[in-house]
């Protein structure tokens, strides 16, 4: 097996190789290899050229049983495939004798499946073909290679585009540029191609009309679904291959019981994983390893990157990254789980709540505008309104422990390293720099003292101070009306 991706892809206008551009949380080329190893091929052989060392290095970390070889010149198709070809026989993994076919592909077809693949490879063979290509039919064939056949129908040649004459370009249809080719007979082809054509390049096209001056069989299947054949040569088609890679996906997850209602705003990775019944809302990004258990609501308007959530869960307007969300557990509307997050059962992350490297225990709760950084939350404890874990003391990241059944005060400081243990109680406001003993209230602020008068000494003439003025008044007629004293203390 032979993928060429030794293509500059100019028009991509990136600095990253086109091949290296992903859809669906996957290259380009690894969505090609994907479908290539469908057919279980003995060796994969990736020409590379253009940014080869970064396509090296993706293809070491995501297909390393691949080999590439590199291209030195852009020489066109055919020597490309010649590359290749002098790299399997080198590398002892070809020889003219004994081994099968050779299926060509290019590296930036994403939307091509191991279906497709398989099917051209057992037609080659049923047919007993010595080359077999992948044509459509298309309404624009303009830019691609023209199937030329002659008065019988058989292939007599592939014309390419810029060496096109109007009769030809008439023609509808086209070349994929996916081929299968018998080992001794493509050797024998590519050795006689030329550069006389007129972008002065060996086309690999060639080959088709040197096996048919040869007697060869050639057989061209039709590709049933033109999508498959989509190349990607610009951003533009980068995201036509994404919209329809994007409804393929969907259109699977929704006949094995996954519900959406809005599926065109949905984006689901290749990698995920869904259970039926689990219901997608509109701008939900599913990304990466990301897995839904049944009977889970995701979103509106949330982005899960490899996440873990439980059934029943329901997550709202959130993003989230590597976070372990429990069954039954509630998150958002608004909040950001950040890596390291575990909701246990039932257990609620709620509105402006960001989380890290924090166990939340089953049925407890963190309902608003909290900060929770590296901790332990055991069960059944609330986090009062606009707590913060105060995890960072400028230099390095303590942890903080909350025992079962807590009740931390709103707007309470916890300064890590600290442990608040079982069923204590934080006062709201409180700075808490000390451990909480099992039961105790935690009071962490400065008492509350008034000081009467301050407004009319201090900020004479300001509207507080009228306002004030007038609340008095008001206060003493009614206390001198009812009998009832003024204020509390009038009490003691
Ligand atoms: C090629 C076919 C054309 C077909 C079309 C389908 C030839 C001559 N033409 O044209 O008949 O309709 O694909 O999309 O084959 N590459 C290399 N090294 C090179 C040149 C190209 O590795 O020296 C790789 C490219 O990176 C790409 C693939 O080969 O992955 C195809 O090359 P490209 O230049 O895109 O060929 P097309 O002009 O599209
Ligand atoms: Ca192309």
């Amino acid at each position: 097996m032979v993928i060429l991706a030794a293509g500059e892809g100019t028009r991509m206008r990136s600095a990253r190789p086109k091949v290296l551009h992903s859809i669906a949380g996957r290259t380009l080329l690894q969505h090609v290899i994907a479908a290539a190893a469908a057919v279980e091929p003995a060796h994969v052989m990736v020409v590379v050229g253009h940014g080869k060392d970064e396509v090296i290095a993706h293809l070491d970390e995501v297909a390393p049983w691949v080999d590439t070889v590199v291209q030195q010149v852009r020489a066109g198709t055919g020597n490309a495939v010649r590359v290749a070809m002098d790299a399997l026989i080198r590398g002892g993994h070809l020889t003219l004798e004994g081994s099968g076919p050779v299926i060509v592909l290019s590296g930036d077809t994403p939307l091509l499946t191991g279906e497709t693949v398989r099917h051209l490879l057992l037609t080659h063979q049923t047919q007993a073909a010595v080359g077999t290509l992948l044509s459509a039919q298309l309404r624009d064939p303009a830019g691609y290679g023209r199937i030329v056949r002659d008065d019988a129908g058989d292939i007599s040649a592939i014309v390419e585009d810029k060496d096109a004459d109007l009769v030809v370009r008439a023609i509808d249809e086209i070349n994929a540029g996916m081929y299968v080719f018998e080992v001794e007979q493509l050797l024998a082809a590519l050795s006689q191609l030329t550069t006389d054509n007129a972008q002065g390049e060996e086309y690999l096209t060639d080959v088709l009309a040197s096996l048919r001056e040869r007697s060869h069989r050639l057989i061209a299947e039709l590709v049933t679904d033109v999508d498959e054949i989509l190349g990607v040569n610009d951003l533009v088609q980068l995201a036509q291959a994404a919209a329809i890679m994007r409804d393929r996906i969907n259109e699977g997850w929704m006949r094995a019981g996954v519900a959406m209602i809005d599926p065109a705003s949905v984006w689901i990775d290749v990698d995920v994983d869904l259970e039926p019944d689990v219901v997608l809302m509109p701008q939900t990004h599913l990304v990466g390893p990301t897995s839904v258990a049944s009977g889970a609501q995701i979103g509106p308007g949330t982005t899960l990157t490899s996440c873990e959530v439980a059934a029943d869960a329901m997550v709202r307007h959130t993003v989230a990254e590597l976070a372990v969300i429990g069954p039954r557990a509630t998150v958002g509307p608004f909040t950001y789980l950040r890596p390291g997050t575990r909701l246990g059962a039932g257990s609620k992350a709620g509105a402006y709540v960001e989380m890290k490297n924090a166990d939340l225990g089953d049925g407890a709760k963190v309902p608003h505008l909290s900060y929770v950084g590296d901790a332990t939350i055991g069960e059944n404890s609330n986090i009062g309104a606009a707590t913060v874990f105060v995890n960072y003391d400028g230099v390095a990241k303590h942890h903080t422990v909350v025992g079962r059944d807590v009740r931390i005060g709103s707007d309470s400081m916890l300064i890590a390293p600290v442990e608040i243990a079982d069923g204590a109680y934080t006062a709201a406001g409180s700075v808490i720099t000390d451990d909480v003993p099992p039961g105790a209230m935690a009071v962490g602020r400065a008492r509350q003292r008034n000081i009467t008068g301050w407004v009319a000494r201090r900020r004479a003439d300001t509207a507080s101070a009228v306002s004030a003025h007038s609340a008095e008044e008001a206060l003493k007629s009614t206390s001198s009306e009812s009998g009832i004293p003024a204020s509390k203390e009038g009490d003691q």
